[in-house]
């Protein structure tokens, strides 16, 4: 199919509103992707015509919904290139993935003497809580540094990694930088050592990410929302007899075989990670989300995304005092940058005066921050339905701002 950006801007029924009396132009797809409309629709005619809890009842809708939501995590499955049903469990977001893991996981294979290595890069969801296991452990935490093009040091690994080394944890794609890190030498370092590969892939599932089985990760979480999925659900991959191996995180209903006072044993896979009601509809919405990813082609996305990432790079280093942060050539569709004599509030806040939303602060990844020593950047991510002509619009309401601020 064609990739026709004004075919796909009509599916967004949100780009259609106006903001302080300007059409929207929304470059925070990074924070979370608007939705299209057949993921609304199916979301709301679920809530009207399908709601039942799943797993539960042995009544009509219940079993319908069952039906949906394992339905859903095979789509999931396929999607990211998981073996087995089994490896894929439903959380309420990438953030909740990763807590599960640091504190199953290191419930069993961490140690006091241990250490974990964790990018410099990371979003905090994927720093703190390996600082909270290392704490609970006693285990170090180590961090793979980048250099200020934004690529990851590989080339230190060896001094990094040793046979004390449990687990890596590395993003697929900065969410401030862009950067795509290649994971390959790091993977095959951890694994050479038998420390397992936490990816991060919030950004990443958005930009070629995923193909778990084949790319060796061990585990792995996204977010719906940034998918143009339902906000509220999210993915944890895990291999098999990781997750096999690790404790329950929470104890409630749907992860248990039999409860008694005395003992209680734990449903199989992939229920045992899924206490609680599940985001059902979410999961289902999320499915749906995948399916619309999918009828407009990833690689479709990918050209479009890319065309406009180059021409925003190009145009906004016209834009005198601008620094961009991130300036590797396999990046996905971000652009952090300052612009001298400015605050990035300030710059965000006149941009929003136009109807331009961009994300301004430390993106939850101050230690990024803290390489550049700057308190905060603006940043654009762009979406498969952002334009040109946005672009543009993006540059001058920059230099706009910055008439006024300087
Ligand atoms: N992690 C999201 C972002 O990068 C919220 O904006």
């Amino acid at each position: 199919m064609a990739f026709d950006v004004n075919k796909i801007r009509a599916d967004f029924p949100i780009l259609e509103r106006e903001v302080n009396r300007r059409k929207l132009v929304y470059f925070d797809s990074g924070a979370t992707a608007q939705k299209p409309l057949s993921v609304i629709n199916l979301t709301d005619k679920l809530y009207r015509e399908y709601n039942a809890n799943i797993h539960r009842g042995v009544h009509h809708l219940s079993g319908q919904m069952t039906d949906m939501y394992e339905a859903a995590r095979e789509r999931v499955r396929g999607f990211i290139g998981a073996e087995c049903r089994e490896e894929v469990i439903f959380t309420a977001g990438a953030t909740a993935s990763i807590n599960l893991v640091a504190y199953a996981w290191s419930e069993k294979f961490l140690h006091e003497g241990d250490n974990i290595v964790v990018s410099e890069m990371e979003h905090h969801s994927n720093i703190v809580p390996w600082q909270l296991a290392c704490e609970r452990k006693g285990a170090e935490l180590r961090v793979l540094p980048f250099d200020d093009s934004g690529t990851l040091r590989s080339d230190i690994l060896d001094s990094l990694v040793d046979q004390r080394t449990k687990m890596v944890a590395v993003t697929e794609a900065s969410n401030t930088l862009g950067t795509c890190p290649n994971l390959e030498p790091i993977i095959a370092k951890a694994h050479s050592v038998g420390a397992h590969v936490m990816v991060d892939g919030c950004q990443g599932i958005v930009h070629g990410g995923g193909r778990v089985a084949e790319r060796g990760y061990d585990f792995y979480a996204f977010s719906g929302h940034k998918l143009y999925g339902p906000t509220g659900i999210g993915v944890l991959y895990g291999r098999r007899e990781l997750l096999e191996a690790m404790p329950p995180f929470m104890g409630g209903g749907d992860m248990v075989d039999k409860v008694t006072f005395a003992k209680t044993t734990y449903a199989p896979l992939p229920l045992k990670f899924e206490a609680g009601t599940s985001n059902f509809i979410g999961a289902v919405g999320l499915a749906e989300a995948i399916n619309y990813v999918e009828s407009i082609g990833l690689e479709n996305i990918e050209m479009h995304e890319r065309e406009l990432l180059n021409a925003m790079t190009e145009r906004l280093s016209l834009i005198e005092g601008l620094r961009i942060y991130g300036t590797t050539d396999n990046k996905c569709p971000i652009v952090s940058f300052t612009i001298d004599g400015t605050h990035p509030y300030d710059v965000g806040m006149i941009l929003d005066k136009l109807g331009v939303a961009i994300r301004t602060g430390h993106h939850c990844a101050e230690p990024v921050m803290t390489h550049y020593g700057v308190t905060g950047m603006c940043r654009a991510s762009i979406g498969m339905y952002n334009t040109l002509e946005e672009v543009e619009v993006l540059a001058k309401g920059i230099e706009r701002a910055v008439s006024m601020l300087r």
